[in-house]
């Protein structure tokens, strides 16, 4: 191996590592930064997770865009009263990553010792990321034989400024960054523990979507193992920002609107003649990128869909889902599986937490 080979080798292993201990998940996303810390008890084979600590905290509009800081400052006081109003002590963070600038891809590789396994998977990644590979952070992880006798490795990838920006951004918050993680990682981490025991057959194949504010990620879960992801660009701010610009309101107005309804708690008739256009845009995006994974894999075993993310929230998203793809569709509940310590988590918390806080929860599982 090239000295230059190593040394990204080196610098990826401390920046993207697939485990370590004493930590809190930090989430940065576009419409809020949530923490969630974890306890974990039981044995290593049959764990038992407690959320012990949990906080979420909104961001003004356009705080980021897709990755790029637009206000630091207010994230920097988000994550500060996050940390504070979770009542976290510890300062040590997994931090989560998303973007265009990240990649989380399966490898299936010829195998051999390390170092060979190392170049299979630099040689590859040149292949394939959208960004240049002497500039970003690489890891695998090695999932297991394939039956073809390689290795099948799952690769996280992401640029090296955009995991300094949002280091930088922790940092700035009075924390130290430990595990640079990839958000899409985090999901799947958590629906894997969560979900367990609802899968058939390993060789099914099951469909994960984290419907956030500014983008979905689709994720193809199947063999024990994460497939195939793509982010897709569309999320709930897309309703928030016709409805500003048809009904004249401003971001958080609109936000409220969407969420709360009117006085009496229903969606105006504008609003939800809004949803259903912008739903529609959602709806033929996840199956063009349906079409494409089942038309590049031939895998036609798709046995049902777990969805997660705020915009699980908006009215129709779960049947329209169910009746575009033809499978049950449900949502991922955190605490089917998961506890929670009641002293320190509110009840009436725990639903906006089961929806938003999926990504974070998986960070924090990281971490223990
Ligand atoms: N009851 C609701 N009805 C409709 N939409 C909702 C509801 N509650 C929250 N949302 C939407 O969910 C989104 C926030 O979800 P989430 O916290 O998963 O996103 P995010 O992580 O901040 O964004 P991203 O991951 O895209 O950066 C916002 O667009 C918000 O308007
Ligand atoms: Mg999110």
């Amino acid at each position: 191996m090239s000295n230059q080979i190593t040394n990204i080798i080196e610098g990826i292993k401390d920046s993207l590592s697939f485990g370590s201990k004493g930590i809190f998940g930090l989430d940065i996303g576009l419409s809020a930064v949530k923490v969630a810390q974890i306890e974990k008890s039981g044995s290593d084979d049959d764990p038992v997770y407690t959320l012990s600590k949990y906080a979420s905290v909104s961001l003004p509009e356009g705080a980021i865009i897709e990755d790029e800081i637009q206000k630091k400052e207010e994230i920097v006081e988000a994550i500060k009263e996050a940390v504070s109003t979770a009542g976290i002590k510890d300062n040590t963070v997994c931090l989560g990553l998303t973007g265009p600038n990240t990649v989380v891809k399966r490898l299936q590789l010829p195998g051999g010792d390390e170092e060979e396994v190392e170049d299979q998977v630099l040689w590859e990644a040149e292949q394939y990321l959208p960004f240049d590979i002497e500039n970003s952070s690489i890891a695998f992880h090695i999932v297991g034989e394939n039956e073809g006798g390689g290795l099948d490795v799952v690769v996280g990838a992401a640029r090296n400024d955009i995991i300094q920006n949002f280091s930088d951004l922790a940092k700035e918050a009075g924390l130290k960054v430990k595990i640079v993680d990839l958000g899409m990682l985090s999901v799947i981490n958590a629906f894997e523990y969560i979900e367990e025991e609802k899968f058939g057959e390993v060789t099914e194949s099951y469909l994960v979507l984290d419907l956030g504010a500014q983008k979905t990620s689709f994720m193809i879960y199947k063999n024990n193992t994460v497939i195939f992801t793509k982010e897709v660009n569309v999320g709930g701010v897309m309703i928030t920002e016709e409805i500003q610009r048809q009904m004249g309101v401003n971001y958080f107005e609109a936000e409220d609107l969407k969420i709360t309804g009117d006085e009496s708690g229903n969606l105006p008739e504008e609003i939800l003649a809004i949803i259903d256009d912008v739903i529609e845009a959602f709806f033929s995006e996840i199956k063009k990128t349906m079409d494409f994974y089942v038309s590049s894999t031939s895998d036609e075993s798709l046995a049902a869909v777990f969805i997660t993310g705020g915009s699980v929230q908006i009215p129709g998203v779960l049947e329209g889902l169910e009746a575009l793809l033809g499978v049950e569709v449900s949502v991922i509940n955190p605490f089917e599986k998961i506890e929670y310590n009641t002293k320190k988590i509110n009840e009436e918390d725990i639903e906006d937490i089961a929806y938003k806080g999926v990504s974070a929860i998986g960070l924090a599982m990281r971490s223990v």
